[in-house]
């Protein structure tokens, strides 16, 4: 049995995301998606709410968890058994960016990094984009699940009457 990881912010799931997600779990046995917190990133959602948004839009699909980590994820692999991790490159900086990390990952514990490409119709979608365009009032409502973009419609109206008090 191969398991595999899929760690990320998810500040929130994206379309993106999930079309990476449901990909992985039809190759690999099982599949754990990852919430972990990258400090070099501003954050809208505590760890709680990507993992109760991540458990709500992976419920139909029977081979994935989603859990919480810190630290190295390369720690968290080896805790869980997982001997692989799966990560959505959409293009070229992506690539820059993950290639050090799975580097890095192979050196330290033998843990491989299997790259998806991101399905064209998702290329351009990001979390923080996603954040971007929906606190500027742009329309992200075909880019995330239902259910995200009525927590992040709810957080940044929320958000926004916090800073005219
Ligand atoms: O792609 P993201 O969303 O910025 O990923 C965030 C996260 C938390 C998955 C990533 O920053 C991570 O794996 N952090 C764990 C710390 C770690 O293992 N660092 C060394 C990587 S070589």
């Amino acid at each position: 049995m191969t398991r595999a990881v899929c760690p990320g912010s998810f500040d929130p799931v994206t379309n993106g995301h999930l079309d990476i997600v449901r990909r992985a779990a039809a190759i690999f046995d099982e599949l754990v998606v990852a919430t972990g917190t990258n400090p070099s990133k501003s954050r809208l959602f505590e760890p709680d709410e990507r993992l109760a948004m991540l458990r709500e839009v992976c419920a139909d699909l029977p081979n994935v968890t989603v859990m919480g980590f810190t630290g190295l994820i390369v720690d968290f692999c080896r805790e869980i058994d997982a001997p692989a991790i799966v990560k959505g490159l959409r293009g070229g900086n992506d690539y820059e960016y993950e290639l050090p990390m799975a580097q890095m990952n192979q050196h330290l514990t033998g843990v491989e990094t299997v790259f998806l490409p991101t399905h064209a119709s998702w290329g351009y979608v990001s979390s923080s984009l996603v954040k971007e365009v929906a606190s500027l009032g742009g329309d992200v409502s075909s880019l995330v699940p239902p259910a995200v973009h009525a927590r992040l419609v709810a957080r940044l109206a929320a958000r926004a009457g916090d800073e005219v008090r």
